[in-house]
């Protein structure tokens, strides 16, 4: 069940750290994040960014099906994700009270809070249409995937 071998999650990550190095742009480099996730782990119908506005996450890049354009800090995976400041992995999206359907081909979702300069700035969130789609290395991934992009976005 797991998305990828440890080769090829290190890979993805190697070819995030080329297609970020030496560009700080927040949007350009959500833009090739989103699309490199989506475009290399398989299973997946949705991934991308969420950023923070006031008490309000705002969609961000993304690939996937049209999503909904803001969510209340606290509200639904991402937002509770957020207000927590803590991945959130959700094997069974029916099973997580006021999960926020935007594609109801999604089944399970991570959503990885990061901080941009020490603040909250968004999330990542990457849905599949597969039940338990997600574990801990997938979990890890994501994780990874988010500090590459905070790394790249706080180099001036
Ligand atoms: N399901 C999310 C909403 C965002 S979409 O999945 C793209 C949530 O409950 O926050």
């Amino acid at each position: 069940m797991t998305a990828s071998s440890a080769q090829d999650d290190d890979d993805l990550l190697s070819e995030l750290r080329a297609l970020l190095a030496g560009e700080p742009d927040p949007i350009a480099n959500a833009a090739n994040t989103a699309a490199l996730v989506f475009a290399r782990l398989p299973r997946l119908n949705w991934a991308g960014f969420y950023f923070l506005q006031g008490e309000t996450l705002v969609l961000g890049p993304f690939q996937g099906q049209p999503a909904c354009t803001r969510i209340p800090l606290g509200r639904g995976v991402c937002g509770t994700a957020a207000a927590r400041q803590e991945t959130i992995l959700v094997p069974d999206v029916h099973a997580f009270p006021g999960h926020i359907v935007c594609d109801t081909a999604s089944l399970s979702e991570i959503v990885v809070p990061f901080n941009v300069a020490g603040k909250l700035s968004g999330v990542l969130d990457i849905d599949s249409p597969e039940a338990n789609r997600f574990g801990a290395a997938e979990q890890a991934l994501l994780e990874a995937v988010a500090a590459l992009y905070v790394e790249a976005c706080e180099v001036a």
